[in-house]
């Protein structure tokens, strides 16, 4: 009898496995139908061999396109329109004597999410520049951002990336230089500045160009569609230092939120 009840709950163990052996293939069409960013529940990926899993699990890239040298009209309004158009984000560092003549288009930036950051008010080399100067160059755009758009956290980027230690312990905000540099000012080449770009692009990477130009507005918005094609989202610096889990340090000068670029 004991030997009778053991093997019947060995076959009642085994019960499961078999009542499983036709498995119901789970719909993930759903999921891309929502978007692509959905997360895939635990139970069916649980349910998928390795590989399956890895290709539909394929981590998220990211990339920050930022511009300096602006606001400008013509250049900086189609290349906001285009960024609309494309759900695309990006970080503007503006030079803040040309804030006072742009504020709709600043608005417009904040409006629709992009990051707005300080490239100084007159486009000054800061590691040349008295430390007053430093002070003042930074400040003075501060309060004429803070007038068009509100209070914010406007990051720097110094002009030409340049700024030695004894000036960057003056700034209260973290400093933005970049890992990807196309160019773009010397090239003129919307071709050329879309292949520098997609040759070195790595996720994770802080691209310079300059909505001043308007090659470099065309190359911006097919590189958007390019790398779009290939799955990354783009994101302003702020939102890329958050998604990369990094908190940024005043007077800091960051390549991108993992890597650190040594003060001239
Ligand atoms: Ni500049």
């Amino acid at each position: 009898m004991k030997k009778t009840l053991c093997v019947l709950l060995a076959a009642a163990a085994l019960l499961p496995a078999w009542a499983c052996a036709q498995p119901v293939e789970p719909d993930l069409s759903a999921y891309e139908d929502a978007g692509g960013k959905a997360e895939i529940p635990v139970e069916i990926l649980g349910g998928l061999d390795e590989e399956t899993r890895e290709d539909l699990v394929e981590a998220p890239k990211y990339a920050a396109l930022t511009f300096d040298d602006g606001p400008r009209a013509d250049t900086t309004g189609r290349l906001l329109d285009g960024l609309l158009e494309r759900g695309a984000a990006a970080t503007f560092f503006v030079i803040g004597e040309q804030v006072p003549c742009n504020k709709e288009l600043l608005q417009r930036m904040k409006a629709e999410g992009h990051q707005i950051g300080n490239h100084t008010y007159s486009h000054v080399r800061l590691l040349k520049a008295d430390k007053d100067a430093v002070v003042e160059e930074i400040h003075k755009t501060e309060v004429l951002l803070t007038e068009a758009v509100g209070e914010g956290s406007f990051w720097l980027r110094p002009p030409y990336g340049l700024i030695g230690s004894e000036r960057a312990e003056l700034i209260r905000t973290p400093m933005i230089y970049w890992s990807v540099d196309p160019q773009d000012w010397k090239l003129l080449n919307k071709d050329k500045v879309v292949a520098a770009v997609l040759d070195a692009v790595q996720p994770g990477d802080v691209i310079l160009l300059h909505d001043f130009y308007s090659t470099s507005v065309d190359a911006a918005l097919e590189i958007v569609d390019r790398l779009q094609k290939e799955g990354y989202d783009f994101v302003t610096v702020e939102e890329l230092f958050r998604i990369q889990g990094v908190e940024p340090q005043q007077g800091t000068l960051y390549a991108r939120p993992d890597r650190v670029r040594t003060l001239s």
